[in-house]
């Protein structure tokens, strides 16, 4: 019977925890019952068919193994950057259900699967661009409440700063994953994600960060939060 407590007692709403083969497993309600995105197991159960959701395809489902507390509600409107061909994007259009998950790629090749993907789901929509431009694609999606980013870029930093001065509202929420060789390969991990961690300061706080090892290799995750400069200049103002 799947829960949303056993063994995960931080899971958010809509994912649940199922007992497949023996082991206790990740899971979201397939939005399109009959259909898979990437080849994953579905388990039906009273009626309703689950997506089994594997910590070594998706990093946001590893962050969830870690006990990570991932700020995803039901209605959320999210800006995916670096979706792919919908793996995880796919959980998120689970989860958020009435929400939304617009799903930004650059590379043509993914594109097609992405699309094909988008066209059985309600609440997703295809982006093809280049996420370190947004004043692109900023009109079509208006302010978002998240803005979940997994981009094998060298400036990873500077791209969610400045999606987040362009889609982001006041005190929505960053989930980021580092790729620390894409950053730089020559420089120890840890070190570079102490420097894509100070180049996030001025735009967000981090509220929690974990390796993600070792379902994914070199990875640092990290969940954060838009700061409201105008709330913070309205605090300076009557600190004189
Ligand atoms: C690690 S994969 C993402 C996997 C996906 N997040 C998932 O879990 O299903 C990184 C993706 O980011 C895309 N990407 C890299 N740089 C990008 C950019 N500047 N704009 C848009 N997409 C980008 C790549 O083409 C690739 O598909």
């Amino acid at each position: 019977m799947p829960d949303n407590q056993y063994k995960f007692p931080s899971l958010p709403p809509n994912v649940y925890s199922i007992q497949d083969a023996g082991k206790t497993r990740l899971a979201t309600v397939n939005m399109v019952p009959g259909t898979r995105v990437y080849g994953e197991k579905v388990v039906n159960s009273n009626g309703i068919e689950y997506r089994l959701w594997s910590p070594y395809r998706s990093k946001l489902a590893a962050m969830l193994e870690k006990g990570m507390i991932v700020p995803v509600v039901p209605n959320s409107r999210i800006l995916y950057l670096g979706a792919a061909s919908g793996t995880t994007a796919s959980h998120l259009s689970d989860i958020v259900s009435g929400g939304m998950v617009f799903a930004v790629e650059f590379a043509p090749r993914v594109m097609r699967d992405l699309i094909d993907v988008c066209s059985q789901r309600k609440n997703m929509v295809p982006i093809l661009a280049d996420a370190s431009r947004p004043a692109l694609y900023k009109a079509i999606i208006g302010q978002v409440d998240l803005i979940y980013q997994d981009v094998a870029q060298r400036d990873q930093a500077g791209i969610a700063n400045i999606n987040a001065r362009e889609c982001l509202k006041p005190g929505g929420y960053l989930i980021m994953v580092i790729k620390a060789r894409s950053v730089d390969s020559t420089v120890n991990p840890k070190m570079v994600f102490q420097q894509e961690l100070e180049k996030l300061d001025d735009e967000f706080e981090v509220i929690d960060t974990k390796i993600l090892e070792p379902f994914h290799r070199d990875h640092l995750a990290l969940v954060a939060r838009r700061k409201d400069h105008k709330q913070l200049a309205s605090e300076d103002t009557n600190c004189l």
